[in-house]
């Protein structure tokens, strides 16, 4: 499952506008919230790493990787503004 542009997220809080990158096992996108017009980055296990028996796994990673940068607080490190979950594939976003 990759996310297209347009798309809704979490019953129309937020719009895809695009794919930033991805790395080893993520995936990253460009959204918008639609309340208020700010844009998010939303990111959430690659399409590649979807299909996988570690799929859980991977899914287990990504969250803790959220809930570890959440308890950081510095200039370099995005702070996580949510954890949440689309259909099968769990996700965080943070202001950009
Ligand atoms: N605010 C941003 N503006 C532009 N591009 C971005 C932004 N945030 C992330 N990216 C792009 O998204 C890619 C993925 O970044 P991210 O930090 O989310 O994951 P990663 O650590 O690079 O990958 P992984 O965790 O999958 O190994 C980056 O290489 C970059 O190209
Ligand atoms: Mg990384």
């Amino acid at each position: 499952m990759s996310w297209k542009k347009g798309q809704a997220l979490q019953n129309e809080k937020y719009i895809i506008q695009e794919v930033l990158g991805g790395g080893g096992f993520g995936v990253t996108y460009r959204a918008v919230e639609q309340r208020d017009g700010k844009p998010v980055a939303i990111k959430t296990l690659s399409p590649l790493r979807q299909d996988q028996p570690e799929f859980p796994k991977l899914q287990e990673k990504l969250i803790q990787e959220a809930f570890r940068l959440a308890k950081c607080s510095h200039s370099h490190i995005v702070e996580v503004y949510e954890v949440f979950q689309e259909a099968e594939l769990w996700a965080w976003s943070w202001n950009i």
